[in-house]
């Protein structure tokens, strides 16, 4: 068997491309254009790259978006001045802030400053809390991504069993619950787990962020599995993998994700999503208020 791969490019396009429909019937509609303001904190490359292509998505769909690029030096009280005028800011639907952040900076307590209704990357506490609970606001970019992916290929998760690879605030937990909303049975394997090749052999469903190339075996996946592969590596020849050998799991798996072009773009069209629901619901409090 070889695996169809999954487009995450050619998804993400057809989602902003209904995005950019969407602005242009809010600015007939004398409707505000949503507006997202993303910040940098020091000179980390891959940041800088992701932050970069973030903003050409903006300025595809015909968002504004405000680009604070700060010194790496930049104390947390400062970054949390920012953080409180933008919060102030009616102009601003969603504020992101580029992880990592420098050591001096606690991540935490940037990311609980953000107000929930503009924390366009689902990580306040709040936003987390409410995916847990069922009543979803704003989402997690990547894990929604990975769904929207799914959906696009006609892979419903109900009844299926899912594996998620890496725990982490960013991926693999939030990819959990949004695993478990749409009904699969899921297990969180991390760098504690016993018999992770076991584990994998029994997901109908593969979900994998651990940022270690090739990490995972083509061996180890079930025949006929889907395979999201969310890793991101520049190898020493300086071309990208993700954390799964892709040809090997490409032979046994019914379908995946390339790197790149898979989950990548798909997160940034999501956190365009986000800003754009954002946006909305910001309209509707104006409207009540
Ligand atoms: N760093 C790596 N991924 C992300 C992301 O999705 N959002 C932010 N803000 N920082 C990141």
């Amino acid at each position: 068997m070889s695996a169809q791969i999954i487009n995450g490019k050619e998804v993400s396009q057809q989602h902003l491309a209904r995005i950019s429909a969407e602005v242009r019937q809010r600015k007939e509609n004398n409707l505000r254009t949503p507006c997202l303001a993303v910040v940098l904190v020091g000179d980390d490359a891959a940041s800088a790259v992701y932050v970069r292509n973030k903003k050409l998505a903006c300025e595809q769909v015909g968002f504004e978006s405000l680009s604070y690029e700060l010194p790496a030096d930049t104390s947390q009280v400062d970054l949390l001045r920012l953080i409180d005028e933008l919060n102030d800011n009616p102009k601003v639907d969603g504020i992101l802030v580029q992880l990592p952040l420098p050591p001096q900076i606690d991540s935490q307590t940037v990311l609980e400053r953000i107000l929930p209704g503009k924390d366009v990357d689902g990580f306040h506490p709040y936003n987390v809390g409410r995916l847990a609970v069922k009543m979803p606001l704003m989402r997690p970019c990547t894990p929604k991504g990975v769904m929207t992916l799914l959906e696009a290929y006609g892979v419903n998760p109900e009844g299926k069993k899912a594996v998620v690879v890496g725990a982490s605030n960013i991926v693999g937990r939030p990819q959990l619950l949004e695993l478990l909303l749409a009904r699969a049975t899921v297990t969180i394997c991390h760098s504690a787990t016993q018999n992770l090749p076991e584990e994998i052999a029994a997901a109908d469903i593969l979900v994998v962020g651990v940022g270690k190339p090739n990490f995972i075996k083509g061996e180890w996946i079930k025949p006929g599995a889907v395979v999201i592969d969310v890793g991101i590596n520049r190898q020493e020849n300086g071309k990208l993998c993700g954390d799964v050998e892709f040809e090997a799991a490409k032979a046994r798996a019914s379908m995946i994700t390339p790197v790149p072009g898979g989950v990548g773009p798909m997160t940034i069209a999501t956190l365009l999503e986000n800003t754009l629901s954002a946006a909305r619901l910001r309209d509707k409090k104006t409207a009540t208020a």
